[in-house]
C-alpha cells in the first residue's frame, strides 16, 4: 500500500530529511509533482547531499525510486543530478525509473518563467526561474512534450517546431527576447535523449503491479500545502498540487490504495519568494531564526522569510490532506529563544477568523492572534527520548497538538539520519 509525506506550510518543512529516514521501511519512493524548483537536503555519514528531481530514497542500496507523471523533468537538471550520485559512488542505473507521460522542461520554459515573471511587474511571485510554471502551462495549454515524445526524435522534432511557432512569436513581438532555433534545441538535447532514455517505462503500470505484490510504496511530495495552485495563496504559488490528493494523479494510484498520510511541519514558518505570511517575523528574531535554521534556499540560494508557527494554517493543512500524523521537524532552531509564539487565529476588521481565508485580501491584512509558551535553553539536538524532553519543549509540542488537532508522532532535532525522537 501507499504512505504520502506532504508539507504542511509553504514548503521547505525538511520532507528531504523525513523521507530518508522513513525510506528505510519502503521498497519504492516515488515523487508525484513539481520539479528541478525543490531542494531536499539530506545528510548522511556528515556529507549533505541536494536533491531536485531524483526521490531521496537513491542513497539506500536497494530501493527503487520514480518520478512520477505529474512531475515536470528539466533533462539538464536530471543528468546533473545522476552525474553528481554516481561521482559519490551511488547507483543509479537499474534503481531509477522516470513516468513516459511526465512533461518536459526545455530552454523555452525556462526563459519564459525569468522574463514573465519580470513582466508581472507589481504582481511578480519570485518563481525559482527553473520553467515550473511554464511547462505546466504547456501541458494544460496541449503544446507540451511528454518524456516519450522526447526520446523518440522524429515526435520531438514535430513537436518542438509546434511549440516554438508560438514561443518564438513571443519572443519576438513581446518579450523582445532572440528566438530559439528548433534544429540547435535537437542537437544539444540528443546527449540527455540518450542519457534519460534507459530510464523511461509505464510508472502507473509499475507501481499498479508492485502494488498488487504488496511492495510498499513511499509517495514524495515536494513544496507544500499552501503552494499548492488549489489550496494555497494563489497567486503566490507553484504550478502543481503538492497536497496528498496530487499524489494519486501524479503517479496514477488509486485513491484506495493510500492508507496512509504523513504531515511534515517545521517548528516555525518560512516562505521563499513573494506572497502574504501573517506569522512573519520582520526583526531581529527573524533574522535569528533565519541564521540559526540556516534558512536559504536549497535551490535558489535566496535567503527564506521566517515568522513563527501558525497552527490555524497547519490545522488546515491537515484536514485537505487528510493527516494522520505530523513529523516535526527543526525544533533544535528554537532553543535559545526567551517567548515562543504560536498563531492560533486570525483578526481582520475587529473580526475574528479561526480559520484559512482563501481572500487574499484579508489574509494579507489579517492581525494574527497569538499564544506564547516559555522557550528552553538546553541543546535538544542529541536527546533520544521524548520522555528527557525539557518540560517547556513538550509544552511547546502539546500545544501545537491541540490547536491543530492532530498528534505528533515525530520530532526531528537536527539534519543528520539518527535525530529524530519517536513521541510515542
Ligand atoms: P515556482 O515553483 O518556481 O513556479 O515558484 C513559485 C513559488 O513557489 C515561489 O514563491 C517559489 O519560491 C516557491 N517554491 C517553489 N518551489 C519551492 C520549494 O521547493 N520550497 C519552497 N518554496 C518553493
Amino acid at each position: 500500500m501507499v504512505t504520502v509525506v506532504v508539507g504542511t506550510q509553504w514548503g521547505d518543512e525538511g520532507k528531504g530529511k523525513v523521507i530518508d529516514y522513513l525510506a528505510e521501511k519502503f521498497d519504492i519512493i516515488a515523487r508525484y509533482q513539481g520539479g528541478a524548483n525543490a531542494g531536499h537536503t539530506v545528510v548522511v555519514n556528515k556529507k549533505k547531499y541536494i536533491f531536485h528531481l531524483i526521490p531521496s530514497g537513491i542513497l539506500y542500496p536497494k530501493k527503487i525510486c520514480v518520478i512520477g507523471n505529474g512531475v515536470v523533468i528539466d533533462p539538464v537538471a536530471l543528468l546533473e543530478e545522476i552525474q553528481y550520485l554516481k561521482k559519490n559512488g551511488i547507483e543509479v542505473e537499474s534503481k531509477l525509473f522516470i513516468a513516459e507521460n511526465a512533461h518536459v522542461t526545455l530552454p523555452y520554459h525556462k526563459i519564459l518563467d525569468k522574463v514573465e515573471d519580470k513582466f508581472r511587474g507589481k504582481g511578480q511571485l519570485g518563481t525559482t526561474g527553473r520553467g515550473i510554471g511554464t511547462t505546466y502551462t504547456d501541458k494544460f495549454g496541449r503544446i507540451g512534450i511528454r518524456v516519450i515524445d522526447f526520446i523518440d526524435e522524429d515526435v520531438f522534432m514535430e513537436k518542438l517546431k509546434i511549440a516554438l511557432e508560438l514561443k518564438n512569436y513571443l519572443f519576438r513581438e513581446y518579450y523582445k527576447e532572440e528566438i530559439l532555433k528548433p534544429e540547435k534545441i535537437f542537437d544539444e538535447y540528443k546527449h540527455y535523449r540518450k542519457e534519460i532514455k534507459k530510464f523511461v517505462i509505464n510508472t502507473a503500470v509499475f507501481l499498479n503491479e508492485k502494488i498488487e505484490e504488496g511492495k510498499k510504496i513511499l509517495a514524495e511530495g515536494a513544496q507544500g500545502t499552501f503552494l499548492d495552485i488549489d489550496f494555497g495563496t494563489y497567486p503566490y504559488v507553484t504550478a502543481s498540487n503538492p497536497i496528498s490528493g496530487g499524489a494519486c494523479i501524479g503517479l496514477g494510484i488509486s485513491p484506495k490504495k493510500i492508507e496512509k498520510i504523513i504531515g511534515v511541519a517545521k517548528a516555525y514558518t518560512t516562505r521563499v519568494g513573494m506572497g502574504p505570511f501573517p506569522t512573519e517575523i520582520k526583526d531581529d528574531i527573524g533574522e535569528k531564526l533565519r541564521k540559526i535554521g540556516n534558512e536559504f534556499g536549497a535551490t535558489t540560494g535566496r535567503p527564506r522569510r521566517c515568522g513563527w508557527f501558525d497552527a490555524t494554517l497547519v490545522k488546515f493543512a491537515c484536514i485537505v490532506n487528510g493527516i494522520d500524523e505530523i513529523i516535526l521537524t527543526k525544533l533544535d532552531v528554537l532553543t535559545g529563544f526567551e517567548k515562543i509564539k504560536i498563531g492560533v487565529g486570525y483578526k481582520y476588521k475587529g473580526e475574528i477568523i479561526n480559520f484559512y481565508p482563501f481572500s487574499s485580501k484579508i489574509f494579507s491584512n489579517c492581525e494574527v492572534i497569538y499564544e506564547e509558551v516559555e522557550g528552553w535553553e538546553d541543546d535538544i539536538s542529541d536527546f533520544k527520548s521524548y520522555k528527557e524532553l525539557p518540560k517547556n519543549v513538550k509544552k511547546y509540542i502539546e500545544k501545537i497538538e491541540e490547536k491543530i488537532g492532530i498528534k505528533i508522532a515525530k520530532i526531528s532535532t537536527g539534519s543528520a539520519r539518527g535525530q529524530i525522537i519517536e513521541k510515542n
